[in-house]
């Protein structure tokens, strides 16, 4: 009953509420979707806070992403030990990566008084349960070896089979604890999504990828505008 509940209903329960949330909030106050960066108040811990994250926690979503879309071909990759072993160390280190940068700015935040002025209740859950995240999804590929081959043959029919809006708990209902906690807190961080800063995720600076070109004119007499300053 409980993985009914669990790994057949809840990822649809977060995924409405994803859709929903987004949609009123966008809607409401469309300026609120940003990161609300806080890079102006300080510029050098934020470096070693958002750089290794995105670049850990985007890495380690490729592999996942590869794991659902194409999971043929990582059981294909993962036929020859060391390929496996590549592509094992491979999530781990960009783990450890995103793990660095997530601690660096949860210090930050905590550590500097203006920056505290700038951090609300949703940021520190957010904050939390990125930790929890990262930390089960590390334990996972330490504990439960060789992750990367049996998410392809187990996890990836299971988020199919929800695709497909025809749920098969059965696929994960036998895995250890661990994973299905990592499981069940990707889908509450889904349904978190619209309260907190990832919305910044769905306008991360697209436009700039097809607006037109912008062109700034001085339009002021350079001596006056000194002056006046
Ligand atoms: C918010 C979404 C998620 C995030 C941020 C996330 C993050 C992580 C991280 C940091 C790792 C450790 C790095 C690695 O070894 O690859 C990991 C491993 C893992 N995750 Fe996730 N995860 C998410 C969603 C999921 C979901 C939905 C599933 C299954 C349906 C899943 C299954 C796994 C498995 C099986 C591993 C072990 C991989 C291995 O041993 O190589 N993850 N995850």
């Amino acid at each position: 009953m409980s993985d009914i509940l669990l790994f057949a209903v809840l990822p649809y329960v977060a995924v409405a509420w994803f859709l929903l949330g987004t949609i009123i909030r966008y809607r409401r106050v469309p300026f609120t979707y940003s990161t609300l960066s806080s890079q102006f108040l300080e510029n050098r811990k934020h470096f070693w806070s958002t750089v290794p994250f995105h670049y850990g926690i985007l890495g380690v979503l490729v592999i996942h992403l590869a794991g659902l879309l194409v999971p043929s071909s990582i059981l294909w990759w993962n036929a020859v030990p060391a390929r496996l072993f590549i592509l094992e160390l491979s999530g781990l280190a960009l783990a450890f990566l995103a793990l660095f940068g997530l601690i660096n700015s949860m210090h930050r935040r905590l550590t500097m008084p203006k920056l505290k002025v700038v951090t609300n209740a949703s940021d520190w859950i957010l904050y939390l349960l990125l930790l929890v995240q990262i930390v089960l999804g590390m334990l996972t590929a330490i504990y439960n070896g060789w992750g990367s081959s049996w998410f392809s043959s187990s996890a990836s029919p299971w988020l199919w089979s929800l695709i497909k809006l025809s749920p098969e708990p059965a696929y994960v209902a036998a895995m250890p604890l661990m994973i299905k906690l990592h499981i069940i807190n990707a889908f509450l961080i889904l349904a978190f999504f619209p309260f907190t800063r990832l919305v910044h995720i769905l306008v991360v600076p697209n436009p700039y990828l097809w607006r037109k070109t912008q062109v700034v004119l001085w339009n002021r007499e350079r001596r006056k505008a000194r002056i006046s300053d």
